[in-house]
């Protein structure tokens, strides 16, 4: 059995690579309360436990038979908390876990904060690691603890992951900042929350102790990092501001290396982050799901036109007429995806599935994040995704082109470009799609525009007085 010591951020997803592994698992978290609401979602065993009470650590020991435990996977947190809740969860933890799980091997999860460089050199696992805040000091003394008894110290960068990513958050926010170090900003070393957990995964498999840092391939400056993910989502370079001395765990910069990592075998699946705003199709649209529900005003829609609808409601024609009415560009993500695919919508279908469509179909929504200006047709489908919905919030204002069966099977008849019309009955089809989606193109549209009367000419005018309405001297 392993043991995962603090199922948070981290643990949870190292606990269900684990389990998926078919490895039996317990997770530990602090509070009854904590370990009811957790075991409610997750197919593992869990357990309470304060790790920071050695009697706690103790009896759980007695409990699942300390024996039977070979690996302690420590990987709780000490949350906001200073000095004494470091000591507490990391240096008493560690110790209270490695004496109550003798045969078990510790696998302690620390961090490259421990690392104090400043002059953005190269750091291994050889050099020194001497924290000059006293949190990380005992960051040092919790590994040293682990270390003693032959375990594995892992040294993981900044984690960032689905829900999670401080730098894309304050840029977005408008909080972000270069800080010091004439102008390129501090070094920036990340890990993908599923990278650091199959890394840990990896490092628990491995009969070697020792420490591992675990890190992406890829440690950038601020600068570059920021004025990359600037671009990409059309937003100002933030500006450089003098390093804060404040910072919890000290204020440092350097190149953290996986390679001792990687040299055992282990490699990242995100090269660096900018792989994984292409790769993981939730972690954009999580960021952007966040901050509309917690702090709405702060990051306002873009200035496009976004239409949505069935197959056969217009989009795209309509859309090229309103982007004519606005001066606006016309994209339509179909398009996006054929060029990206370099073949067919049908051949995408019959190669690859659907599901790997809809994913082509996602990315090629979140390369529009920059965009302003620009009317964008997407396909009849793209609401069936709900990662879709922050992206397309985000990009500006939504217009549902709506029709009546009848109307649509009438001008998607005779085509031959979508393969679930290529059905017995695409009137059927059309309907049943029509009660799918029609509560998805409800909930997402500012507005809702019933064609079946109206000439295409109609429908783009009050599309586009709508725009201007909407956007008043904004446009
Ligand atoms: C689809 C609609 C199509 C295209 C694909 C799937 C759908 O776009 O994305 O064939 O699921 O409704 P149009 O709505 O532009 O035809």
């Amino acid at each position: 059995m392993i043991l995962v010591a603090g199922c948070g951020y981290l643990g949870a997803r190292i606990a269900a690579l684990l389990h998926d592994a078919g490895t039996q698992v317990t997770g530990l978290t602090h509070s009854p309360e904590s370990a009811h609401h957790l075991a409610e979602g997750v197919p593992w065993r869990v357990e309470p436990c304060d790790i920071s009470d050695a009697a706690a650590v103790t009896s759980l020991a007695q409990n699942l038979g300390a024996t039977y435990v070979r690996c302690v996977v420590h990987c709780a947190s000490s949350g906001r908390g200073g000095a004494g809740e470091y000591r507490r969860v990391y240096v008493d933890g560690v110790r209270n876990l490695s004496a109550a799980f003798q045969n078990a091997r510790i696998v302690f999860t620390s961090s490259t904060s421990v690392y104090s460089q400043t002059d953005g050199s190269v750091v291994t696992e050889t050099d020194a690691a001497l924290p000059e805040k006293e949190t990380g000091r005992l960051l040092v003394e919790a590994e040293d603890a682990a270390l003693r008894t032959g375990g594995v110290v892992a040294r993981l960068a900044g984690i960032y992951g689905p829900g999670r990513w401080f730098v894309l958050r304050n840029l977005l926010e408008g909080k972000a900042a270069i800080e010091g170090g004439e102008g390129e900003g501090r070094v920036l070393n990340q890990i993908h929350r599923e990278d650091a957990a199959s890394a840990i995964v990896h490092l628990v498999s491995k009969k070697t102790g020792g420490v591992f840092n675990v890190v992406d391939d890829m440690p950038m400056t601020q600068r570059a990092c920021l004025e990359k993910l600037a671009a990409r989502f059309g937003m100002p370079v933030p500006p450089a501001v003098p390093p804060n001395p404040e910072r919890k765990r000290g204020w440092t910069s350097k190149r953290v290396t996986n390679t001792k990592l990687r040299a055992t075998g282990w490699q990242p699946r995100f090269a660096s982050c900018f792989d994984a705003l292409d790769g993981d199709g939730e972690l954009v649209s999580s960021i952007l799901a966040q901050i509309a529900a917690e702090s709405p005003d702060v990051l306002p829609r873009r200035r496009n036109v976004v239409l949505i609808g069935l197959m056969g409601s217009g989009k795209s024609t309509v859309g090229r007429m309103v982007a004519a009415k606005l001066g606006f560009d016309f994209v339509d993500t179909d398009q996006i995806v054929t060029q990206t695919a370099r073949c067919s919508i049908p051949q995408i279908f019959e190669r690859e599935g659907e599901a790997a469509f809809r994913s082509r179909e996602s990315a090629a929504l979140r390369s529009l994040l920059h965009r302003e200006h620009c009317v964008v047709a997407t396909g009849g489908g793209i609401v069936t995704q709900p990662r879709n919905n922050p992206v397309l919030r985000h990009l500006g204002y939504i217009v549902w082109l709506d029709a009546g069966v009848a109307t649509l099977h009438r001008r998607t008849a005779g085509g031959h470009d979508r393969p679930l019309l290529k059905a017995d009955d695409p009137k059927a089809k059309l309907q049943r799609l029509l009660e799918e989606r029609g509560p998805l193109y409800t909930r997402l549209a500012d507005l809702r525009i019933t064609t079946d009367d109206l000439s295409q000419d109609e429908t783009a005018y009050g599309v586009a007085e709508s725009v201007r309405l909407h956007f008043g001297s904004q446009l």
